[in-house]
């Protein structure tokens, strides 16, 4: 394909050169004109007549680049040179006969003559070149430089070079290193909202050049950042995403990754699943860790790397760094997660008097202006106690019953919270209730259907009437939590999240 208009037979042949010797006659003319390699080029004959007349004048007109014929045109016959530099890469575009050269070289550069009758059309015909380094795919963070060459027959001009990025922002490069000839300048450290077409402005006042050249870059990575704290209660589902933005820049490639984790700065790293992202966009994951307790989720957004912990531990805690690798460089992005846990002692209500201490507990540390908050609040009265800036515990004596909360608080924001129901003794006399295991037995609410509860433990006890057992964040302490009731046979407790009447045929008691 020929792109420069419409495309004429370009018949090599042998032609006589003819010296009109009119030189002093000649009406001289200079242009200029830049070209890109790669891109093309229309040179004017500037005010040659149109093709109609120049056919009545029988007038010779011809394409010289420096001294070499490249084309010339005699009584309406068109003769090219014999196959020179320009060969394929060039036609005229007959009306006005303007010289048409594209997949434009750096050596194209030099003065290119028209020539029709006396006059003469010098154009001066300036090459840029614009390269970008790693062919413009590069990773987050990575700096990509870029190469400006010039050349020209004429003395090469003091460039000066602006950028422009995809949100067309100006910036100012630094420049690396620089000759008259070539110019390597830094652009910035990428991130992948800078994916897109730039801009590379480039000027010189003599000659006057104000030039354009777009180029693509590509930024591959994660549209997380690149630390993320996430903050999780113990025993809760904790989910964990790496969003990858190779679907939003189209990236064409293949590229790998893997997931590791890691307790703490120091501690050994384990891999918890690889993964692979095809050049058509499919993302493929495998499970690497049989020790730790997790799930890759079926459903997710496309393009996204994904680890559920079902009910998290205080020891699952961590780092958990995203790290992909193209072409032997590396991007990550990594979530810090943080677990919160509480606990009382002695467990158990409160009895009259005496106190009891709660502590809450985060695993790794916290960023400076964070810190621990332990706070009861009824109506308008608040018990609370702040704990130092960065301290990953806090111990609060208690002598109040009620709904106790650990805050985790940063920047004034509550990022994460704990609630403990702390019960009481019922303020008369108490009985509390030891069961004989194999003897207590439960009807089911739901269907009414009676079994019998095979408690494990020897020591275990009822929670007494709705309200007054200790709760963690809804979960009920059964199986820790001693309970109190004031007489009666029967009573309601909540099992395992069911709600179970519960008869009692046997038990021994005390007061007190
Ligand atoms: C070449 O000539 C055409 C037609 O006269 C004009 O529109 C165009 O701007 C000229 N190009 C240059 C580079 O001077
Ligand atoms: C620059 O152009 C000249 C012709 O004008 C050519 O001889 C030379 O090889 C070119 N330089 C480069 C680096 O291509
Ligand atoms: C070059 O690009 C910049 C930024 O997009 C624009 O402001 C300027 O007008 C353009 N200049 C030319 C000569 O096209
Ligand atoms: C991508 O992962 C799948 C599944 O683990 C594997 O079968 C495939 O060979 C991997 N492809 C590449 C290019 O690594
Ligand atoms: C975390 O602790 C639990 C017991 O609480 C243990 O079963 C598990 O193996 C531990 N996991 C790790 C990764 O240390
Ligand atoms: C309970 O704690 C308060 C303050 O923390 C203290 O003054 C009091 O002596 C404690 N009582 C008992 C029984 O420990
Ligand atoms: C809480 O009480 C215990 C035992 O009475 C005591 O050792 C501890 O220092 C107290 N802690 C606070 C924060 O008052
Ligand atoms: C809450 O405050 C009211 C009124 O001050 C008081 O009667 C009640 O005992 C308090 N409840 C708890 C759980 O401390
Ligand atoms: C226990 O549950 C039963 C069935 O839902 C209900 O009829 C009964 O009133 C409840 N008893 C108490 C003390 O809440």
């Amino acid at each position: 394909m020929q792109p420069c208009g419409t495309a004429l037979s370009c018949m090599p042949a042998a032609f006589l050169l003819l010296h009109l010797g009119l030189i002093s006659s000649m009406a001289q003319q200079n242009e200029f004109q830049t070209g890109l390699t790669g891109g093309e080029v229309t040179l004017n004959c500037t005010g040659i007549p149109p093709d109609s007349q120049l056919f009545q004048d029988a007038t010779v007109v011809s394409w010289k680049y420096s001294d070499t014929l490249l084309w010339r045109m005699e009584k309406n016959t068109r003769y090219w040179k014999k196959p020179s530099f320009i060969t394929g890469r060039a036609n005229i575009k007959m009306q006005y006969k303007q010289l048409c050269v594209w997949n434009l070289k750096l050596s194209d550069a030099g003065i290119y003559t028209c020539e029709y009758g006396t006059h003469k059309v010098h154009t001066s015909l300036h090459i840029f070149k614009l390269t970008i380094s790693l062919d413009g795919h590069f990773l987050q963070n990575e700096v990509p430089e870029l190469i400006l060459i010039q050349n020209s027959s004429s003395p090469l001009p003091d460039l000066s070079i602006v950028l422009f990025d995809s949100d067309n922002n100006r910036i100012i490069p630094e420049i690396k290193s620089k000759s008259r000839q070539k110019y390597i300048v830094k652009l910035k450290k990428l991130e992948i909202m800078d994916s897109g077409t730039w801009v590379c402005q480039v000027h010189s006042d003599s000659p006057l050049i104000n030039r354009n050249i777009s180029f693509a870059v590509n930024v591959l990575g994660f549209q997380n950042p690149d630390l993320e704290r996430k903050y999780a209660t113990v025993d809760s589902t904790v989910v964990l995403s790496w969003h990858l933005n190779s679907q939003n820049i189209k990236w064409k490639e293949g590229f790998t990754g893997q997931l590791n984790w890691k307790q703490q700065e120091s501690a050994k790293s384990h891999k918890l699943l690889d993964f692979n992202v095809t050049a058509q966009g499919q993302l493929h994951e495998t499970k690497k860790s049989n020790n730790f307790l997790f799930e890759i989720p079926e459903r997710k957004p496309e393009g996204t790397i994904e680890v559920k912990l079902p009910k998290v531990h205080f020891n699952q805690s961590g780092q958990y760094q995203c790290q992909l690798e193209y072409q032997g460089r590396y991007s990550q992005s990594k979530i810090e997660l943080v677990v919160m846990k509480v606990s009382a002692n002695p467990a158990g209500p409160l009895s009259r008097g005496a106190n009891m201490t709660l502590t809450c507990q985060v695993s790794g540390q916290l960023p400076p202006n964070a810190y621990l908050r332990w706070e009861r609040v009824n109506g308008t009265e608040m018990d609370m106690k702040n704990s130092k800036q960065r301290e990953v515990k806090l111990e609060v004596n208690i002598s109040a019953a009620g709904l106790w909360s650990c805050h985790l608080i940063e920047d004034s924001d509550k990022k994460i919270s704990f609630h403990y129901h702390v019960g009481k003794h019922l303020k008369h006399k108490n009985i509390q209730l030891f069961f004989v295991p194999s003897l207590l037995a439960a009807t089911d609410k739901k269907d009414g259907t009676s079994k019998t509860i095979l408690a494990g433990k020897q020591d275990m006890s009822v929670p007494t009437v709705s309200g007054d057992e200790g709760t963690q964040n809804g979960q009920r302490l059964f199986s820790r939590e001693r309970g109190w009731i004031t007489g009666g046979k029967k009573l309601n407790l909540s099992l395992f999240g069911e709600t179970v009447q519960l008869h009692f045929s046997i038990f021994s008691s005390y007061s007190c």
